[in-house]
């Protein structure tokens, strides 16, 4: 146990410890790609001497990547990002396996961030991020910390176009890694991860059948087409609302009604935003729904579900159940909110099963090592994840499953690559 990291952590209960300790042992179990990295870091101390901050959601799944970081040789602080999806039983386990602590389980908003910022205040070497909320924090407010930063790795499709955003104004002052866009992420993690988290969350928390009720998703990229696909599985009757009209054919060919949000707010029961976007179900929107519908968003920031609508066309707000708020409408009908619109399986749920945090997991660290080897030839841009650290990862995840393929020939290679063969 590291008396520095007791001394300096903020968290809710160190007494909790016993109870995050299981729940770390138990994804540990089983992530076997995530393993091998982190055999392959104890061998190769890749973060020797090095400070890692990392805001992440922070449960078990996420605790034991910081722990993997850890054994590859780095002072590893960890912070929320989010909110509500901070387990305090976890981060008391951490702090005794001798990593700082800056968060707990639904903070005061200011508290949350002095929280992130705490976390910038060690100083890291490098950053693993989510939402892009350490990088804003240090560009916009705390450009003093800014110094000495190598590089980082960004979670998820929201920090990847804040990035872009900022690498377009030219201000990102260090390279960061887009694991997001690396094929063993976002086929994986947003699809069926997102699809059976989202659900994972709703049906824990609301206790409601799915099957024959109407399920409207918003948007239907990599998470929403996940969300689809596990909603039709439940039994629901699914719609896509979508902007992209290319996505919009997807939706239809894969079986689906696209239509509106206008339309579509008539008829759910169930809406499930996951756009990155913001005010998708907003004011018209509640003024049409069905009495009883259950909102919930599984997009990175809560604003995907207007609130601030919501509350204006309500007489009264309640919690009828954990995480459940009930909106009475001045016309007398209800409409409930999960969440508070937070992602809805995280805040709600456990966030992805463990097999698949395992592949997303591996390619965080992979890149987070790939940065700092590289991080003086790279320059201050959103760079990709070198393609055979996604192969790598792939390949261990079959390997962990006894599956094995076939491998071309060299006269197929040979094939593959001339112009003239035919
Ligand atoms: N809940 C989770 O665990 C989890 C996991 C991964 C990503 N995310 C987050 O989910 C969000 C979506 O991620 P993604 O990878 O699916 O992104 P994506 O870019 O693949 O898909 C987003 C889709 O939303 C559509 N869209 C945008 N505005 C819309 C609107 N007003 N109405 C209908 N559709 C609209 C876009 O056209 C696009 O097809 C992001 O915020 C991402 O950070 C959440």
């Amino acid at each position: 146990m590291s008396s520095m990291s007791i001394q300096n952590s903020v968290i809710k209960d160190l007494k909790l410890a016993p109870e995050g300790h299981l729940k770390i042992d138990w994804v540990e179990a089983h992530m076997p790609v995530l393993n091998r990295v982190r055999k392959q870091f104890e061998e190769e101390q890749p973060f020797k001497g090095l400070k890692v901050a990392i805001s992440l959601h922070l449960e078990a799944k996420t605790a034991y990547l910081a722990k993997v970081v850890q054994a590859g040789g780095a002072e590893v602080t960890i912070t929320g990002s989010n909110p509500l999806s901070t387990q305090d039983d976890v981060c008391a386990a951490l702090v005794e396996d001798g990593i700082t602590v800056f968060a707990k389980y639904n903070p005061e908003p200011e508290e949350y961030k002095e929280l992130l910022i705490r976390a910038l205040e060690t100083k890291p070497d490098l950053l693993i991020d989510d939402g892009g909320d350490l990088v804003t924090i240090l560009h916009a407010e705390r450009p003093d910390l800014l110094d000495g930063i190598r590089g980082g790795a960004e979670e998820t499709t929201t920090g990847i176009l804040r990035l872009k955003s900022l690498e377009k104004e030219g201000a990102l002052t260090f390279p960061m890694v887009a694991v997001n866009d690396a094929y063993c992420k976002y086929l994986f993690d947003n699809r069926y991860g997102t699809g059976q988290s989202v659900w994972d969350g709703i049906n824990r928390t609301t206790n409601l059948v799915v099957a024959g009720k109407t399920v409207v998703v918003v948007g239907y990229g990599w998470c929403g087409k996940g969300v689809a696909m596990r909603a039709k599985g439940l039994g629901a009757n699914v719609i896509v609302t979508e902007v992209d009209a290319i996505k919009a054919v997807e939706a239809y060919m894969d079986g689906f009604r696209v239509m509106p949000m206008g339309e579509a707010a008539k008829l759910g029961d169930f809406f499930v935003t996951v756009t990155g976007n913001r005010d998708v179900i907003s004011g018209e929107h509640y003024d049409v729904m069905k009495d009883g519908a259950i909102l919930s968003n599984a997009g990175h920031f809560d604003v995907e579900v207007n609130k601030p609508d919501l509350a204006s066309r309500s007489t009264l707000v309640r919690t009828v159940r954990r995480n459940i708020e009930e909106y009475q409408l001045h016309d007398g009908r209800k409409i409930y909110l999960l969440a508070e619109g937070r992602l809805v399986n995280l805040a709600a749920g456990d966030g992805h099963p463990a097999e698949i945090m395992d592949m997303t997991f591996a390619l965080q660290a992979l890149s987070l090592k790939y940065v700092n080897d590289n991080y003086n030839k790279i320059s201050s841009r959103v760079v990709n994840v070198p393609y055979e650290l996604d192969e790598q990862v792939a390949r261990y995840k079959l390997e962990s499953v006894g599956i094995h393929i076939d491998k071309l020939s060299e006269t197929q290679t040979a094939y593959l690559n001339s112009w003239a063969q035919h």
